[in-house]
């Protein structure tokens, strides 16, 4: 007979241990250990009495996933295309970001393009919820309103309907407690648990569901980490108090593409979609102080422009002061070693600054080429061409390398009423019909020695 034993898993990185202990041995997390029984040794327990099953190929005519537009073409975007029935959504984000307004929104212009829409708020009290509605003007949609945080109560209700409906949202996934467990709402097992049956019944019945999952920093209740493994799409609402931009993300989808953004502006009356993020995030450009280098990214299949700022000036520090915001601080760090090092620019003396304007975070690493022209400009003071446009990868030996959609950007640049662009020497696709004037560039030094006076680089 098998003999059970207890073992401590870490409920973050799945390390298993004899003893308990405050602080996880393998990832170092605190109050992550769970005890669970196993058995160790004992027979062979490979499961016996299965069925055949009759093997598919691969290129079998496969019906396109049918799609139900949400009502907000930003949202649409993100999820590859609209709600697919059955499958299940996770939109994760800091408390206060927008979730809730946001999936307001949608219910209510899915509600009145003829579907079902299910609100369940384990959160706010229905009256809330209402008051939240009529300010933002969607109050009269035919959205069903629940304040429910009973795992079981949800489900009789959902199931008690003749036809299931096509969206259901619940906010959030962090109130919800099953009573076939005895730990509080909001711990790991109960969060696993409500959302592993939520998933099933989307499965089963067809509906869309959307679970809201509040990132917590402190680890008091289980952050939406534990249950993205179970859904079908993962998508995070970003932002940040001082700008009124919120970034809709998505990291897995199974559905659709997993690295396209939607953007919204944060408004009195609600999350306003903003179809053109270059225009917006260009909007109160001084083009004509130095520092300002214009950066034609890709956010998954959509070009977005937006401004990157340095500011460099002599420290006087013993060790110079370098922060960034919106770019990667080691990312920053090698621009400046390779100004340093292969250009002969005196950098390591100075304060340096660098800003993405509007808020946005970048990850594209063709943004290296409009950070080194930024600082160089700063640090020498001259202001670069308003009309230009900057992307390229900086290799540690300085030369410039090409990156993906050169075409795209090239394209959303000229839209937007570019004129030239700063690129690498060597083009690897097709960008020959482009109105741009293209500067291109085969090392940094290209760039300083244009930028520095003779005595300066
Ligand atoms: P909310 O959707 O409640 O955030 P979450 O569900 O992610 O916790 O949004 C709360 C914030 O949004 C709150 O600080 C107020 C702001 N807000 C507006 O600026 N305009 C609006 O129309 C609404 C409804 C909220
Ligand atoms: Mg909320």
């Amino acid at each position: 007979m098998a003999r059970a034993t207890t073992a401590y898993v870490c409920q973050e990185c799945g390390a298993s241990t004899a003893q308990w202990s405050g602080k996880c041995p393998g990832c170092s997390a605190w109050n992550t250990l769970v005890e669970e029984v196993t058995s160790k040794s004992g027979p062979d327990r490979t499961p016996t009495g299965g069925k055949v099953v009759a093997l598919q190929t691969l290129d079998a005519e496969v019906p396109d996933a049918p799609r139900i537009s949400s009502g907000l073409a930003e949202l649409d975007r993100v999820i590859g295309g609209g709600l697919v029935p059955g499958s299940a959504i996770l939109v994760g984000g800091d408390p206060g970001i927008g979730k809730s307004t946001l999936l307001l929104q949608a219910a209510a212009a899915l509600a009145n393009s003829g579907h079902t829409a299910i609100y369940f708020s384990g959160e706010e009290a229905t009256a809330q919820v209402r008051l939240r509605a009529e300010r933002l003007g969607i109050a009269s949609a035919p959205v069903g309103l629940g304040a429910e945080t009973g795992l079981a109560h949800i489900l009789k209700t959902l199931s008690g309907k003749e036809t299931a409906p096509d969206l259901v949202i619940i906010d959030s996934i962090q109130t919800l407690w099953s009573d076939q467990l005895e730990s509080a709402p909001g711990t790991v097992s109960q969060v696993r648990a409500c959302a592993q049956t939520l998933v099933r019944y989307a499965k089963r019945s067809g509906a869309a569901i959307v679970l809201v999952g509040h990132v917590t920093k402190d680890g008091q209740i289980a952050g939406p980490k534990v249950v993205e493994h179970m859904v079908d799409t993962v998508l995070y609402f970003e932002g940040d108090g001082a700008h009124q931009y919120r970034i809709l993300r998505a990291v897995k989808n199974r559905f659709g593409p997993s690295d396209e953004i939607g953007v919204f502006e944060m408004r009195g009356d609600g999350l306003r979609e903003v179809a053109n993020p270059s225009e917006l995030f260009l909007g109160e450009r001084d083009n004509t102080s130095p520092g300002a280098a214009v950066f034609a990214g890709m956010e998954g299949t959509r070009p977005i422009l937006v401004e990157i700022q340095a500011l460099v000036a002599p420290s006087p520090l013993g060790t110079p002061r370098r922060a960034v915001v919106g770019w990667d601080s080691s990312r920053l760090a090698m621009v400046l070693a390779v100004l340093d090092t292969r250009c002969a620019l005196q950098l390591g003396t100075h304060d340096v600054y660098l800003n993405v304007a509007g808020g946005l975070k970048i990850t594209d690493p063709a943004a290296d080429l409009a950070a080194a022209a930024a600082l160089v400009s700063s640090f020498c003071g001259v202001a670069l061409p308003a009309g230009n446009i900057y992307f390229g990868e900086v290799s540690l030996s300085g030369a410039i390398r090409p990156v993906g959609h050169m075409s795209g950007r090239l394209k959303e640049a000229e839209k937007l009423g570019f004129t030239a662009a700063t690129v690498p020497a060597k083009l690897g696709e097709d960008t020959g019909g482009t109105g741009l004037q293209l500067d291109t560039i085969a090392h940094l030094s290209d760039l300083t020695a244009r930028l520095a006076p003779p005595e300066r680089a």
